[in-house]
């Protein structure tokens, strides 16, 4: 059977688990050879695990992508593994609760928590695109898909650290795109609403009725349906597509 990124070599930064995990076992199933990289390097082969169980071809990479060094590592280990990288996915990211900004208004983020989610849920973003277009550059070209949020295109209360991030990861997202758009290397942004992850778990038992409320499907999304988005960008029936920001929130931006 022939997957639409047959012959690709793939990246997929925070791939130990949820939308990353989800989205690194669609690249295989579409054909692509994986490199899995998260800091819970355990999580990390487990993804790989389930990528060799079904068929595919992946690797595990450890790094933190805050660490220029350890983001360096992990392209080295693309680069010894495959020779090439086509597609990068560059998904790591926290939530407020991770930097103890749970519930926490503009005024009460400390300092510390604010500078912790700039870096990663930003800067390793752009940390990742530094290290990652040389290797796509030297491929002949790419795609490059970053993971915003609906939280990069509207406010949210009580979230200001992870709405400004996910806000600039959509115009580092543009901005690259213009740059490298003749060189053959897309890059766009997936934005998805409330997903079933972890990262949500907290916040689908505290608030479940007044997020269902504002999305039009009555539902939380599924990593798998961010993954299919992930994937379709990453492949050639993209081919038009750079400088994007695609919702996949369930109506949630559109009422
Ligand atoms: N779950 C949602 O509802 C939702 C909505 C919008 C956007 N997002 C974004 O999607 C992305 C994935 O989130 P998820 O819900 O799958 O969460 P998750 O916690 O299930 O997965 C995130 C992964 O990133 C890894 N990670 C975090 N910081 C890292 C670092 N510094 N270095 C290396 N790896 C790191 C974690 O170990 C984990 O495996 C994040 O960028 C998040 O902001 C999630």
């Amino acid at each position: 059977m022939t997957g639409i990124l047959d012959g690709k070599v793939a990246l997929v930064t925070g791939g130990g688990n949820g939308i990353g995990r989800e989205a690194a076992l669609a690249f295989a199933r579409e054909g692509a050879r994986v490199a899995v990289a998260d800091y819970e390097v355990e999580s990390a082969r487990q993804t790989v695990a389930l990528i060799n169980a079904g068929g595919g071809q992946a690797i595990s990479l450890s790094g933190d992508v805050t660490v220029a060094a350890q983001v360096q590592t992990m392209m080295d280990g693309v680069m010894a593994a495959y020779g090439r990288l086509d597609c990068a996915f560059n998904n790591a990211g926290i939530a407020p609760h991770q930097v103890d900004s749970a519930g926490q208004l503009t005024h009460e983020w400390s300092e510390s928590s604010f500078d912790r989610m700039i870096e990663v849920n930003l800067k390793s973003v752009w940390l990742c695109m530094k290290h990652e277009i040389p290797l796509l550059l030297a491929s002949g070209g790419g795609s490059i898909v970053n993971t915003a949020s609906v939280a990069g295109l509207i406010g949210l209360r009580t979230a200001t650290g992870y709405v400004a991030a996910k806000h600039a990861v959509i115009g580092l997202t543009k901005s690259a795109a213009l740059e490298y758009a003749e060189q053959g290397i897309r890059v766009n942004a997936v934005c998805p609403g409330y997903i079933v992850t972890r990262m949500t778990e907290r916040t689908r038992e505290t608030r479940s009725e007044a997020i269902l409320a504002r999305t039009p499907m009555r539902r939380f999304g599924e990593p798998r349906e961010i993954a299919e988005m992930v994937v379709w960008l990453s492949s050639d029936r993209a081919s038009y597509v750079t400088g994007a920001a695609y919702e996949v929130d369930g109506g949630m931006t559109a009422s």
